[in-house]
């Protein structure tokens, strides 16, 4: 256990993810200072850390990594130790219909962040960490078999992942150029609670609740490696106190699903914890078009993770969603108030066809 005062700088902590890093090391670390900035865009949700926002080790800013002077002025004030890099614009159908918001965040953000610890962290990096959170989609789409290892290539498909994959080389530019002490993972696909309903999980959960069509890209054969989001806050823990310098670690369950396997489950598991007749959610699956240029399958290998940092996931899958189900039902008015206003005409333009 590490028992240093440290202040830390966690970005995008307002999210589905950054929420439940903020939680672990504000409970976990009562000697660190945790400063979450965060821009609140419509996917950061300050009702998602409502039980720490007291936490004397706490303290939020509203702003945006592209503010260089804000940033400067925390760095200043705050003097971080670290940098745990989480804000993004993270959702791959938005970035098909406004990748320039992608390129915004994603690239011109990381690397104003980067360029402001570089210069407060000049001569004393020795003590400094940044570490930048990535996806495995950087690595593109895998076949039938297979699975990403940290020396696959990168072959980004998407607006999000190549503005992604465009960051994690900044990162990696800024450690071997200026010689900036970084540290990179690139995950898979994370389930869990506070996860805005965009995303494949929540957004069936909250259809089915509300018996509105299930909309399934393409063949619904796309395979995806689920991971529960607090394994993926431990190994964002393990990783800022033990991962080496410059390198990457991928992070993932081990845990592949073709979306309508998954989904089948996920009707079932919904009609039981609603008492609804056995079957019923599955009539609500409606195949629509398919996701332009939608990766078949993203599977990861997380042995280095493993072998060197000892990291394994907590939970099995099922454990896991019936977990999140009971959270999205029992937390009726969160899901209620992300989903009015502009949720609702988001949800019109995507999916007009349902
Ligand atoms: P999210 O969309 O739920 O949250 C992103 C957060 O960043 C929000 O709170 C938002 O307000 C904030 N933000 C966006 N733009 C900002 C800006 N310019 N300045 C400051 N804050 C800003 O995302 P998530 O799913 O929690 O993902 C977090 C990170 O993890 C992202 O970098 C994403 O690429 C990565 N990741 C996500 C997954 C996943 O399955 N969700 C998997 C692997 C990696
Ligand atoms: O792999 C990590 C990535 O996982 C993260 O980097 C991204 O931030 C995160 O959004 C996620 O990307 P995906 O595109 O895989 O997640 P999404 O939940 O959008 O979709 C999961 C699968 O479900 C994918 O094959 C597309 C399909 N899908 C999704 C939606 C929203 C549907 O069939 N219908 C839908 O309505």
């Amino acid at each position: 256990m590490d028992t240093k005062q440290r202040s830390i700088l966690i970005t995008g902590g307002a999210g589905f993810i950054g929420s439940h890093v903020v939680r672990l090391f504000i409970k976990k670390y009562a000697q660190y200072h945790i400063v979450n900035l965060d821009k609140l865009t419509y996917a950061g949700n300050l009702e998602n850390l409502k039980d720490i926002e007291k936490a004397p080790n706490y303290t939020f800013v509203k702003g945006d990594i592209l503010d260089a002077d804000l940033l400067n002025e925390l760095f200043e004030k705050y003097n971080f130790h670290g940098v745990i890099h989480l804000a993004a614009e993270s959702h791959v159908d938005r970035s098909i219909s406004n990748p320039l918001a992608f390129v915004e965040t994603n690239v011109l953000g990381t690397v104003t962040l980067l360029n402001v610890a570089k210069t407060h962290w000049k001569g004393k990096e020795e003590d400094k960490l940044f570490y930048h959170i990535s996806t495995d989609e950087v690595y593109g789409t895998l076949g039938e078999e297979g699975l990403f290892t940290e020396e696959t290539p990168y072959d980004p498909r998407s607006p999000y992942s190549s503005a992604k994959a465009s960051s994690d080389h900044f990162v990696r530019a800024y450690h071997h150029t200026f010689g900036l002490p970084v540290v990179i993972s690139n995950c898979s696909n994370n389930y869990g609670s506070h996860q805005f309903p965009e995303k494949l999980i929540p957004l069936f959960i909250n259809n089915i609740k509300h018996n509105k069509p299930l909309p399934v890209y393409g063949d619904g054969k796309y395979t995806r490696d689920w991971l529960w989001v607090v394994d993926h806050a431990a190994a964002i823990d393990l990783i800022y106190h033990k991962g080496r310098l410059g390198e990457t670690y991928n992070i993932g369950g081990r845990n592949e699903w073709k979306n309508i396997d998954l989904i089948h489950v996920l009707c079932d598991v919904m009609d039981e914890e609603l008492g609804r007749e056995q079957g019923s959610s599955r009539n609500l699956i409606t195949y629509v078009t398919d996701r332009p240029g939608h990766d078949r399958r993203y599977a990861i290998d997380a042995t280095k993770l493993e072998n060197e940092l000892g990291w394994k996931a907590s939970v099995t899958f099922r454990e896991g969603l019936r977990g999140t189900i009971t959270w999205y039902l029992q937390n009726e008015e969160w899901l209620n108030n992300v989903t009015s206003g502009n949720y609702q005409d988001y949800y019109r333009k995507q999916y007009r066809s349902v």
